[in-house]
């Protein structure tokens, strides 16, 4: 999903003028939680979201790599810095890059080729809140991860306010699937999370049953809690 880094001079233009064009995408992230989340976005940063709270966020097209996940349980110091129990992003309200796992996401890559956008619900780095992600335009379906995943989280992969990912416990590849395509598969953890989330990317290379497209343009809600 990546652009290739060398785009002969001609093309960048091109992308650049195509890219002016074209409309930032809009995220309603929605706390329904009855606790606090502290919800991150990369990019987009971060915000405390109190229950029944939400936060609009844009972000540009041509974006790979996006996500928003919630933080859970975060302190704050007298300097600002805070330390979050799940999703925690480097002591940073406002976050600079991804958070520390297990933390449940949605992630994007917009504009990419054929128009579309593709999204997703992943546990790839763990689950710590229920999410639901839905299109709000052009007639996508919507994805949803709500199961007892905390509440029925195997021992091994229990981690405080969540269930990690079987790779942030063991990280070997038959999890983390770090030597491609054809060395790692569904596992007895993947399944535990696919069936109280189908919709949901639950391995590495789990593309087929959850990774969804929608026309490009499209904007998004999150909700917390759905
Ligand atoms: C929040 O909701 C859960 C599940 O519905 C419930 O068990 C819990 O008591 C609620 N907590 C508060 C503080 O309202
Ligand atoms: C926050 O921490 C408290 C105390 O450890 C715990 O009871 C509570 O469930 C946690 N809240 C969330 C949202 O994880």
């Amino acid at each position: 999903m990546n652009f290739p880094e060398n785009l002969p001079l001609t093309v960048s233009l091109l992308a650049i003028t195509f890219f002016a064009y074209t409309h930032a995408a809009t995220f309603d992230i929605v706390n329904q939680c009855n606790y606090t989340v502290w919800a991150a976005a990369s990019p987009g940063g971060g915000r405390r979201l109190d229950q029944g709270q939400s936060w609009s966020i844009s972000i540009a097209p041509g974006t790979t790599q996006a996500r928003i996940w919630g933080r859970t349980n975060c302190t704050f110091d007298a300097n600002g810095r805070c330390q979050c129990e799940t999703g925690d992003c480097n002591g940073l309200l406002e976050c600079q890059g991804f958070g520390r796992p297990p933390n449940t996401l949605a992630e994007f890559a917009l504009n990419q080729p054929n128009n579309m956008d593709f999204f997703d619900i992943s546990i790839v780095d763990g689950f710590n809140i229920p999410m639901e992600l839905s299109p709000t335009d052009n007639g996508c379906r919507r994805v949803i991860c709500n199961g007892p995943i905390v509440e029925q989280c195997p021992d091994e992969l229990h981690s405080p306010g969540g269930c990690n990912n079987p790779c942030t416990v063991f990280n070997i590849n038959e999890y983390c699937c770090t030597e491609g395509p054809g060395t790692c598969g569904p596992t007895t953890f993947s399944r535990f999370f696919k069936d109280r989330c189908p919709d949901t990317y639950s391995y590495p290379l789990d593309d087929q049953t959850s990774l969804f497209t929608c026309s490009a343009g499209t904007n998004y809600r999150v909700v917390f809690c759905p």
